[in-house]
């Protein structure tokens, strides 16, 4: 496995791959749920190129930026273990100069939910995977579902800006006790962590309701309401592919989304129906 510092580097291995090339963009911090993107890819590509990349644009002033969990040696093992054939870890000055142009998410997409508590967010995740999709050039990209609006953002921007790449979406990775991985339960001691069982349970809950054939939105989400006390919650909505809320349940074009507040960090989890 090659560990790859310049886009210079990447161009010149990208070079030596024939065949199909997968790429699975992330921040670093791996768990078993990139591990799931990365052995997806793996076993559909004939090479997987890995980024690992905490990007600054994403990160509003004010947010983890800097205690953002690095994990370096670790994620190399992890790589190594799936099979990845090159790993690209830049520094922030080989992604981004002083003057830089930015790709802005479509406001429809990207105003509502995380866009609401984190405008411009979505911006920086556009631009950056710009500039990976146009040093990597990958036939396929791997995004997880836990991230569902980055997933339908990614989806629109490489359709509309007529990228020739296909985005793969993974399904979550759970505990065995359902909460969703992601790195930012690494913030969560042991009593956070079992508060934290709230959202995958409320999804739970979502879940029951709608096999029992009760599709209203508002009912669905009033007991989700309940399932979270006392958590603070930014959001419960229930919307459709295109992120729009509706009032009745959709099966297929559906997804319910929460964050929530468990002490200071705040968790995101999801259902698509
Ligand atoms: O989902 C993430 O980890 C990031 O948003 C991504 C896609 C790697 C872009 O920085």
């Amino acid at each position: 496995m090659q560990i790859l510092k310049t886009v210079q580097e990447v161009r010149q291995f990208r070079a030596t791959c024939s065949g199909n090339v997968g790429f699975v963009p992330t921040m670093g911090a791996l768990h078993a749920g990139h591990a799931q993107l990365l052995k997806s890819s793996v076993s559909q590509n004939d090479h997987t190129i890995v980024s690992i990349f905490v990007n600054p644009t994403q990160f509003l002033a004010g947010e983890d930026l800097d205690r953002y969990p690095r994990t370096p040696e670790a994620d190399i093992k992890i790589c190594e273990l799936c099979g990845v054939d090159a790993i690209f870890m830049p520094d922030a000055n080989e992604i981004y100069s002083q003057i830089e142009p930015k790709i802005l998410a479509p406001k429809e997409l990207s105003s509502t939910l995380e866009g609401a508590t984190r405008p411009g967010h979505f911006d920086g995740v556009c631009t950056v995977l710009t500039k990976f999709f146009n040093i990597i050039n990958p036939t396929n990209a791997y995004f997880g579902k836990k991230d569902a609006q980055q997933l339908l953002i990614v989806q629109h921007m490489v359709k509309s800006l007529f990228m020739p790449i296909n985005i793969v979406p993974v399904d979550i990775v759970r505990s065995s006790d359902g909460l969703a991985l992601s790195s930012r339960n690494s913030y969560l001691n042991d009593d956070e962590l079992a508060q934290a069982l709230k959202l995958s349970r409320s999804l739970m809950k979502a879940s029951n309701l709608i096999k029992a054939n009760k599709l209203n939105s508002l009912e669905i989400k009033d007991a989700m309401s309940s399932c979270l006390e006392p958590l603070k919650v930014d959001y419960i909505a229930i919307v459709d592919k295109s992120l729009k809320p509706i009032d009745s349940i959709e099966l297929g074009n559906t997804i319910i989304l929460i964050a929530v507040y468990v002490s200071n960090t705040r968790l995101i989890d999801n259902l698509w129906v």
